[in-house]
């Protein structure tokens, strides 16, 4: 982060004290920072007991093994039975989950829990009847449908981990993340909306499980949601593997007796990209994630079960989704609404029509899509009556205080306070947001550690930093729902994550903290970017385009963009042979759309670079280090920084040079 966006930073003197009424009732008041810190193990398993135990623990935290943390060690616990079956005992059966919204106009569905009760079972005894154990591994690539939530809560129920892979990564993606956590069954549909459009979902599939066939991550069961009715192709059905969910899960009992699993059980594996080609696949487990993400769900977010209706916009295949649709929102019994399609759909205020039908009182969603409703412009919101909303959520990316504002004045009608979360994947849980009830809050700043949450900026050595300075975000003390390791590989979960200094986690992130001591997320400081919220690795996009025929050797690196927060920027060096055949380098705008549909289907169109320059050399130190600060320069039209490390200085005027000829699309 540059020198200048700190000190812009530190100019921010607005602020926006909690409204007296949500204040007044809030369900976390100050005192639970005091309460936190004096009884830190007490103040957790108060939050625990917000959810229905077969057997107590005898220990809330073991942390004698870090980093490997067991959290209500003993105790037994069922994810499903608590988003969903304590709710119907206690008589709430009638009241809706979920109002699910597809993209189609009118093709809704509101959910009871009386009816997820029921969806869940049958969808659990369809697992078993397709060979599903406890301890297996389901693999879960759907749209935003609700046998999404199902299968996951079928999932949970069993004790069988489920990986959901986002519907927007690539077959390749899909492939290696089924192989990687070994998953014998996977569950998809033939398609999904996508701007009217029926876009379909399992040829992907198809080529997964091809490629793994005779392996020894063989793919057992392929259950198919019919959603679109579109054509499967010819070679598009196999009948040894492929099933209809109608032919599977709707004859299925509605009953299912839940076992209890250790609180340690894993839940699910969640692949995020890390600073090798390589995702990682984020294991969380099940009594301390429920905790973590009851607790925060409903503190930072004030959720009062009877009278909100919330509303996250994350798509379920990422951790927001898991988290904050899923878990957390069911745990607490809350009433949601769940959206299949994208904001624009048929028409620029979806979005706020469903707000105003539903009565949303909670919305979260991620800064780049209010920086799209800010280009698109206020008339859109201010046609529909948002005066529901009492609560604003933020997260993904740090929210430039321009578009907090925006948010809070037109969505929030100038008073909803904005909470703005900082998390990810590995944490499980919110870790740093203003308390909506107590926090005056400043545009742009993740304010404090919640209760319970021990973060830091540090220095180098580790040491943390003083009020007005910045360095690196840590985690000092484990939280209930943090990742137990990476899957299959404890090495590579400690060297990540917990070499840096002894004991402390540290998140891959820059921050700052401002003369009050409150944090300002500056955004990564490793290798990794983050495109409208969404992770993704240089390394991963550089293997990628490596893998094309056509390319020697390719640098990434992540450049500021207005609407997606950053873009992916590559610079590429052909092979001799392909030299011969392109046109002049710089140029060749078949060739660079070429590549960019390489990266999309071995990655996922979310990764396509925004730019591809070919160039004649790539800017290196003289102990061969790709220097990405400069190509980070080229790629936002700056002046070139400092080159005097550069082994061959010229390069830079070579590639500026080629420059001229590059092409955006
Ligand atoms: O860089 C931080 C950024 O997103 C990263 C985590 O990405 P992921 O695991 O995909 O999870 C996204 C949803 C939780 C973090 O390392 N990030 C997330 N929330 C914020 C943020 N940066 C600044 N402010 C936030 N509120």
């Amino acid at each position: 982060m540059s020198s200048e966006t700190l000190s812009n930073l530190s100019h921010e003197d607005r602020r926006f004290p909690p409204p007296a009424d949500l204040a007044a009732s809030a369900n976390v008041k100050a005192d639970a920072y005091d309460a936190a810190a004096n009884d830190f193990e007490g103040f957790w398993a108060a939050q625990a007991e917000r959810l229905d135990w077969g057997q107590k623990w005898e220990r809330v935290l073991n942390w004698d093994n870090p980093p490997f943390a067991k959290w209500f060690e003993g105790a037994t616990i069922n994810a499903s039975v608590n988003c969903v079956d304590r709710h119907v005992a206690a008589g709430k059966g009638d009241k809706v989950a979920i109002h699910w919204v597809g993209e189609p106009e009118d093709d809704t569905r509101d959910i009871t829990y009386a009816q997820l009760q029921d969806e869940v079972n049958k969808a659990t005894n369809a697992l078993i009847s397709l060979g599903v154990e406890k301890g297996d591994r389901v693999a879960i690539y759907l749209p935003m449908i609700p046998e999404c939530v199902f299968t996951m809560l079928a999932c949970a129920r069993l004790g069988a981990p489920h990986t959901v892979v986002f519907g927007g990564f690539s077959a390749d993606a899909l492939a290696s993340r089924v192989e990687d956590c070994g998953a014998k069954v996977v569950v998809t549909s033939d398609g999904g909306y996508r701007r009217g459009a029926p876009s379909a979902l399992k040829p992907a599939v198809d080529d997964a499980v091809a490629k793994l066939a005779g392996g020894e991550h063989a793919v057992e069961h392929v259950l198919v949601v019919r959603r679109t009715g579109q054509d499967l192709g010819e070679n598009g059905w196999n009948d040894d593997v492929d099933k209809w969910w109608h032919d599977v899960v709707d004859g299925q009992s509605s009953e299912h007796e839940a076992e209890m699993h250790d609180s340690e059980h894993p839940l699910y594996v969640m692949y995020t990209s890390g600073t090798t080609g390589k995702p990682k696949g984020i294991l969380h487990t099940t009594g301390g994630y429920l905790v973590g993400t009851s607790y925060t769900h409903w503190a930072v977010f004030d959720l009062k079960p009877d009278t909100d209706v919330y509303w996250c916009t994350a798509d379920v295949g990422w951790v927001t989704g898991h988290s904050y649709l899923v878990y957390g929102p069911l745990a607490n019994g809350a009433t949601q609404v769940m959206y299949e399609g994208v904001p624009d759909s048929p028409h620029k205020g979806r979005w706020w029509e469903i707000v105003e039908k539903y009565g949303v009182t909670i919305f979260y969603t991620a800064p780049t899509a209010i920086r799209t409703f800010m280009k698109w412009g206020r008339e859109i919101p201010d046609k529909f009556d948002l005066s529901s909303v009492r609560v604003l959520g933020s997260v993904g990316e740090p929210i430039n205080p321009e578009a907090y504002v925006w948010y809070r004045d037109t969505i929030g009608a100038g008073k909803a306070p904005v909470v703005d979360t900082w998390w990810q994947t590995e944490t499980g849980q919110i870790l740093i947001s203003p308390l909506p009830g107590v926090t005056e809050a400043k545009p742009g700043s993740a304010m404090t550690p919640l209760p319970g949450i021990d973060a830091d900026v540090v220095n180098d050595e580790g040491e943390s930093v003083p009020d007005g300075s910045g360095g690196y975000l840590i985690l000092r003390k484990p939280w209930p729902a943090m990742l137990r390791t990476i899957w299959g590989d404890d090495e590579r979960y400690k060297d990540t994550y917990w070499s840096r200094w002894p004991d402390v986690y540290f998140a891959g992130d820059g921050a700052k903290k401002d003369e009050d001591g409150d944090v300002w997320v500056l955004g990564r400081v490793d290798d990794v970017m983050n495109v409208s919220g969404h992770r993704l690795s240089t390394t991963e996009i550089e293997s990628a385009l490596v893998s094309h025929p056509k390319v020697a050797e390719a640098a990434v690196v992540g450049a500021t963009d207005e609407m997606t927060g950053q873009a992916p920027c590559a610079f590429v060096i052909l092979r001799e042979s392909a030299i011969a055949e392109a046109d002049e380098p710089g140029e060749g705008g078949d060739l660079v759309q070429e590549l960019r549909n390489h990266v999309a289907k071995e990655i996922g169109a979310i990764a396509k670079p925004r730019q591809i320059l070919v160039v004649p050399e790539l800017p290196k130190t003289r102990s061969g280090k790709i220097m990405r600060r400069l190509l980070r320069d080229v790629a936002e039209n700056r002046e070139i920084g400092d080159v005097t490390t550069l082994a061959d200085s010229s390069v830079m005027n070579l590639i500026q040079s080629g420059m001229s000829g590059s092409s955006d699309e």
